[in-house]
């Protein structure tokens, strides 16, 4: 059968109302009539809202089958649906998902396309068709449609052939890449196959990449690292809270604290990966209960933990520990977790913290000495002064042991007794500027842990200096960025109770966020009640496909409305689609 293009459809973003915000969106496409010019990013009077999830070279033109609006007007029994509906610039009869090979190429009227990548759905079409769940059922029904690249520009009109110019040598569907993504099963040799053929997209590519690395590295931990990277630590060592006593209190300065944590029975505690660290539960003067993080700070296979926690003006957690902690007493302590670990392999690596952000990167320091690790290692620390500078002597004598350390310390007020004439030391803050003049090599992996202007600053800093940016990790001791695709003037504020009255359903605790908060039934998951609460959010389907919600579950068990279309890794949640079914603690 001879494919054709049925209907070419166009528009550009519209702000829709939604969830008491606005979604700035080209989801709304409706057919033209006549020949419309087709360029490398756009048709004619076509436009995409969102460029981080939609547009671009590799997501020119998106394709959708006549076929599977018959299957949707059928499975949803919907009579209303007019193409343009799902979004895509070409409504196509012909072009099956599990026919259609990534790297096909098309000649439609003057233009030649080729296939980039699956289509990725978000929540957008969930909202245009006014079906929450349309982009699982995509996935999960194996009918995404497609991307198009342009190869050659020209015109293209409805009605018009498609007809095919060449395949490429290795051939994998639509159907079967989408499903190598997304469904459970990553065989290593499917995504081998899929890896060689050149026209899959450079995003689809990473994704599968990590897969295929998860594979090879044989470690089951389950969740979908091709999709996040929440999914790349093992499984905690132990579910929710277990007691841990207090072996000895220091006083690394006149504002930070250690605590040497041991198991009440005196075996050795699991050995945690160098960066991560603990969640405490902890009963404050009040009477209340409160969650906190501390990164572990000490050698990682000691057997113990510790963490060093500098006490806050005004600070609950930090303050009760610094007036209460001693030996003997009990602490209450999640499993260490988190992803802001040492990368292993030779490239350079450099630690860069300020204040009391050194802690994870003084146990990624550990981490290297006890590997008698020679690669490359720069040690940057900002302070105000050597009075409020912990762990300085510690860190120093680590770094004497690696033969390839080189260290830099950066006082912003430095007292009467500070020896400036030590040439690591430098008066002024840790800046752009300071890390231009090491001369980190570009491929080096360079940890961050500050507050988050330090950051953000160094972050962009780094970028331009050429440090590809997937070797730039950071530490948030805080929220995490919000990810909300698309949607504009949401209310803003610091995370605070829901207005109205509490819910009576389980305690949800958002641990990084220092809120706790009835659930209840009238969220649809704990997505929502997040939201509720102004708790910074990371979603895009909404419906348990893409696991950009994927988050830690500190403590507590969930139950799914939809099912996920993939697991999450063991100790995570999929925010989007779980509700609590009992008291529970979340990384958000
Ligand atoms: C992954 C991770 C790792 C971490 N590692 C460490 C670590 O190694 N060491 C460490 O010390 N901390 C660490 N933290 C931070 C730690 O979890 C706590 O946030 C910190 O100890 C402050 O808690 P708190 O209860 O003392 O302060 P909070 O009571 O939570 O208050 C925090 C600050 O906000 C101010 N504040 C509180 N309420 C208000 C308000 N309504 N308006 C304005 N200001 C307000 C307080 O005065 C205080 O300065 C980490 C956090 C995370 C997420
Ligand atoms: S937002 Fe996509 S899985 Fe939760």
């Amino acid at each position: 059968m001879v494919a054709r293009l049925v209907a070419l459809n166009v528009g550009l973003p519209i702000d829709v109302p939604w969830h008491g915000a606005s979604v700035h969106t080209g989801i709304w496409k409706r057919p033209v009539d006549g020949r419309r010019l087709v360029r490398r990013l756009n048709i004619e009077g076509d436009g995409q809202g969102d460029l981080a999830g939609h547009g671009g070279v590799h997501r020119a033109v998106l394709v959708y089958q006549v076929d599977s609006y018959r299957h949707w007007a059928e499975h949803l029994g919907r009579a209303d649906l007019t193409y343009g509906q799902f979004g895509e610039n070409f409504t196509v009869d012909g072009l099956p998902d599990d026919e259609v090979c990534i790297g096909d190429r098309y000649r439609i009227g003057e233009a030649v396309f080729e296939v980039s990548q699956p289509r990725v759905t978000c929540y957008r079409l969930g909202i245009r068709m006014d079906e929450p769940q349309m982009a699982a059922l995509l996935v999960s029904h194996r009918r995404p449609g497609f991307y198009l690249r342009v190869l050659t520009e020209g015109y293209v009109e409805a009605g018009e052939e498609v007809i095919k110019v060449s395949s490429p040598s290795e051939s994998v569907t639509v159907a079967e890449i989408d499903a190598l993504l997304y469904l459970h099963e990553h065989p290593r040799e499917q995504l081998a196959r899929a890896l060689r053929v050149d026209a899959l997209s450079p995003g689809w590519k990473a994704s599968l990449r990590a897969l295929l690395e998860q594979a090879d590295g044989g470690e089951a931990k389950g969740g979908n690292v091709g999709l996040t990277t929440a999914a790349s630590s093992p499984p905690p060592a132990w579910p929710g809270f277990r007691p841990l006593t207090i072996a000895a209190v220091h006083h690394e300065t006149s504002s930070v604290m250690s605590l040497r944590l041991v198991a009440a029975d005196g075996t050795a505690l699991p050995t945690p990966r160098p960066g991560q660290y603990l969640t405490v539960r902890l009963v404050v003067d009040s009477g209340a209960t409160v969650v906190r993080s501390y990164s572990l700070s000490g050698p990682p296979s000691a057997g113990d933990y510790r963490i060093s926690v500098k006490r806050e003006v005004g600070g609950i957690a930090s303050r009760h520990l610094h007036a209460t902690a001693a030996p003997g007493q009990t602490i209450e302590a999640a499993a260490p977790r988190g992803t802001f670990t040492l990368a292993p392999g030779a490239a350079p690596v450099a630690l860069v913290s300020a204040g009391v952000g050194v802690t994870p990167v003084l146990a990624m320091l550990y981490g290297l000495v006890a590997e008698g690790s020679t690669r490359p290692v720069w040690w940057v620390h900002g302070a105000r002064n050597g009075s409020e500078h912990p762990f300085a002597a510690e860190a120093r004598g680590l770094l004497d042991q690696l033969p390839g350390a080189r260290s830099l310390i950066c006082y912003s007020s430095p007292s009467a007794d500070d020896r400036l004439d030590d040439p690591d030391v430098r008066v002024g803050h840790v800046t752009g500027d300071v890390i231009a003049r090491l001369g980190l090599p570009t491929d080096a992996h360079v940890y961050l842990c500050g507050p988050a202007r330090f950051m953000a600053d160094l972050t962009a800093a780094l970028s331009e200096f050429g440090v590809d940016i997937d070797h730039l990790h950071t530490e948030s001791f805080g929220t995490l960025a919000a990810i909300t695709p698309g949607v504009v003037g949401a209310p803003d504020g610091p995370p605070r109770l829901p207005e109205g009255p509490p819910g009576t359903g389980p305690a949800v605790t958002f641990a990084r966020s220092g809120l706790t908060a009835r659930w209840d039934d009238h969220y649809g998951a704990i997505l929502e009640l997040a939201e509720a609460c102004r708790v910074p959010v990371r979603w895009s389907c909404r419906t348990g496909v893409c696991h950009t919600c994927e988050t830690g579950l500190v403590s507590g068990q969930v139950e799914y409305e939809p099912e996920p279309i993939d697991a999450p890794a063991a100790g995570n949640v999929l925010v989007c689609c779980a509700r609590p079914t009992g008291d529970l603690v979340v990384d958000l």
